[in-house]
């Protein structure tokens, strides 16, 4: 089989630019190694930067998301016995984020690849991508037991941290920059309507806790956790009663608990891989970075790394220029570190850790008391939150 573009993962990033690249005639086939519907039922983050939700609308996908998603003005910082709030729409000169859960978007832009036919092999096995040194790559894999190939242009490996594209790279060939924190998140979801309309986050001397939402009746709550603890020793009632204890009065009074239908847990690491393509191999996405989920920012940056890839390839398609491709790794790395810094910067002032010292703590302190008095502060904080350009 040939196509123009070999995108192996059908997460958000592999889904957003093969939607992308055939609405503009460039083929592609979409390889992942899991089923569909594993894909759509992985619960991940849900808060869309403006310029995702563009390019959702680019990719003509975005009327549900406009529909059912949450336009948020701001979100509150919770600490002393008291919110915060950051009013991101009045900081920022009227920007706000979308709320609207990974799940939601990912069924969206998978419908409209099946109603288009565009093709997409799921549980594919060993998928492998070669020779992107030269002009001629391929990518071979097993389906049901029989060996396949496909021949392009280009492989864009969309497939996550864990993915087979980075570890095709030769180790010399690559600089690896890592942070891992000293505790996870225990997250839940339920079907109890929001503490707040708006997202609460919060630093409280027992950890960070986070309140969001999908939607006007379902709820998602984090606490911070120890990186051993299991799921098992938290029960529902233990989840409701630790997120109360770490929440100001008036937010814990009013929350609402139910039964929860999912609870995991999750690590914190910062994570970067440099540079961000090799030969006709493009890393997209959680394949070349992860940030911790404080600063909601791990699916913004796949987006960001899709539009640079994607004007990189009508480039080289529409004018037969190199030069988008080219810069691909420059521009996506530069956008990509700015997050990995605020993600890792909000992380560093909402949580407790472990070996955390009296002087560490007082900077903590001073963080948030300079980020609640400085509109300065809290501009830069809201510019990046809603996102940085791109
Ligand atoms: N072969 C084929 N497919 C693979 C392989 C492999 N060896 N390894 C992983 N995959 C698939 C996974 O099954 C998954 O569907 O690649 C896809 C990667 O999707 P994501 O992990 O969602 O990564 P990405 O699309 O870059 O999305 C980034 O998702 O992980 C979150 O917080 C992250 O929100 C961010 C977003
Ligand atoms: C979520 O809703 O899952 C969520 C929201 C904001 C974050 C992280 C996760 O910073």
């Amino acid at each position: 089989m040939r196509t123009k573009v070999a995108v192996i993962g059908s997460g958000p990033s592999g889904l957003l630019l093969g939607q992308l690249l055939a609405d503009a005639g460039i083929d592609n086939v979409i390889l992942d190694r899991t089923s569909r519907a594993h894909i759509l039922g992985r619960v991940r983050a849900g808060v869309l930067e403006e310029g995702t939700v563009g390019l959702m609308d680019r990719a003509g996908v975005g009327a549900r998301m406009h529909a059912e998603g949450l336009p948020h003005d701001g979100f509150s910082l919770a600490f002393d016995g008291r919110d915060h709030r950051i009013d991101l729409f009045g900081l920022t000169g009227g920007k706000r984020v979308m709320v609207y859960g990974q799940t939601e978007l990912t069924r969206d832009l998978i419908e409209r690849r099946e109603r288009d036919g565009t093709p997409t092999v799921y549980e594919a096995a060993n998928v492998t991508p070669h020779a992107f040194d030269g002009s001629s790559p391929h990518v071979t894999y097993e389906k049901d037991g029989a060996a396949h190939r496909i021949d392009c242009d280009f492989i864009a490996g969309c497939d996550g941290f864990h993915g087979a594209s980075r570890k095709a790279v030769p180790n010399a060939a690559i600089r690896r920059f890592e942070k891992v924190y000293p505790f996870g998140w225990l997250g839940i979801l339920a079907d109890v309507p929001p503490v707040s309309h708006e997202l609460v986050y919060a630093n409280h001397p027992r950890g960070f806790a986070l309140c969001s939402m999908r939607s006007e009746t379902r709820s998602r709550y984090y606490v911070q956790c120890a990186l051993d603890e299991t799921i098992e020793a938290w029960s529902d009632d233990r989840f409701w009663d630790e997120i109360r204890r770490r929440l100001p009065a008036h937010h814990a009074e009013a929350m609402v608990t139910g039964p929860s239908f999912e609870k995991s847990i999750a690590p914190l690491r910062s994570f970067v891989a440099e540079p961000m393509r090799f030969g006709r191999l493009f890393l997209v996405g959680d394949a070349a970075h992860i940030v911790p989920p404080t600063g909601a920012k791990g699916l913004n940056l796949a987006a960001s790394d899709v539009h640079y890839l994607f004007e990189g390839l009508l480039e080289h398609y529409q004018d037969r220029s190199n030069g988008g491709i080219d810069a691909y790794s420059a521009r996506a790395l530069a956008r990509v570190w700015k997050a990995v810094r605020f993600s890792w910067w909000m992380t560093t002032m909402l949580h407790r850790f472990p070996d955390t010292g009296d002087f560490d703590q007082k900077i903590q302190e001073a963080e948030l008391d300079y980020l609640t008095h400085s509109r300065a502060a809290e501009t830069a904080l809201a510019e990046n939150y809603v996102g940085l350009p791109y």
